[in-house]
């Protein structure tokens, strides 16, 4: 079986929807030969609308509702982001976790919410560098995953993004050690829920071109979830070019 390889781009509260319909544009344009690499677009909900895809281009949300509709002021059902066109939706990233007060039975409700709709969640987890210096990353990411995949019987449809919040937004990646150990770690949790299926597992934290190449090619990285330098057509279709290349032989 070939294993999918993922760069999703998450603009977080960035991008106009005219901005970010021309970033989109730009970068379809500039990865027109690309085929060995799915590419995923996340801008704010407001933009969803605009960015047209079709396949290896999808457009993922970046959080959603788990309730169909009702009395939830500010907030975005799945349906409504399944009208716009999105594939896949990002779920319990540390910034929705951390600022939000996200908890884990919250993000399964998310996740439960959005496998059911067949939309495709991209699931984050990470430790913090506090849960790290104390020795608890394997404990933390276990717990994330086991509490946030509860009722999951089937992890077909399934992206984990494993991002150490002390890599996100830092400039300081995790080293290609750390994320073979912690990438490996997460697929036998995950075969405790699900034998059958294989779960594509991104890495995420301070990718960039300059690092793309070296991470890219440690076992058990299939893709990236990109923050910064998805905002930037060059940086972007750089990484994108580099797992193409790497992936295509
Ligand atoms: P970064 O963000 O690439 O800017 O570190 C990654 C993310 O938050 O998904």
């Amino acid at each position: 079986m070939k294993k999918i390889t993922i760069i999703a781009g998450n603009w977080k509260m960035n991008k106009t929807p005219k901005e970010g319909k021309l970033l989109s544009k730009e970068i379809v344009n500039s990865l027109k030969g690309v085929n060995s690499v799915q590419v995923i677009f996340s801008p704010p909900f407001t933009g969803l609308n605009e960015i047209k895809t079709s396949a290896p281009f999808f457009k993922a949300a970046q959080n959603c509702h788990y309730e169909k509709s009702g009395p939830f002021t500010g907030e975005i059902s799945i349906d409504m982001i399944k009208s716009c066109g999105a594939t896949h939706v990002i779920v319990g990233h540390s910034e929705r976790r951390k600022i939000f007060k996200e908890d884990n039975q919250t993000i399964n409700r998310k996740v439960l919410a959005v496998k059911d709709s067949g939309l495709i969640p991209i699931f984050c987890i990470g430790e913090t560098l506090e849960d790290r210096n104390n020795g608890l990353t394997e404990k933390i990411i276990s717990t994330q995953i086991t509490e946030g995949l509860d009722g999951v019987d089937s992890l077909d449809g399934l992206i984990i993004a494993y991002e150490p919040v002390w890599a996100i937004g830092t400039g300081v990646a995790a080293n290609a050690g750390q994320i073979k150990e912690i990438h490996k770690f997460i697929q036998n949790v995950l075969k405790n829920i699900d034998k059958k299926h294989y779960t594509p597992v991104l890495y995420g934290g301070s990718v960039k071109p300059g690092n793309s190449q070296e991470l890219i090619n440690v076992p058990g990285v299939d893709g990236f979830l990109i923050g910064g330098a998805s905002l930037d057509v060059d940086s972007f279709v750089s990484i994108a070019n580099v797992m193409e290349k790497n992936r295509s032989n």
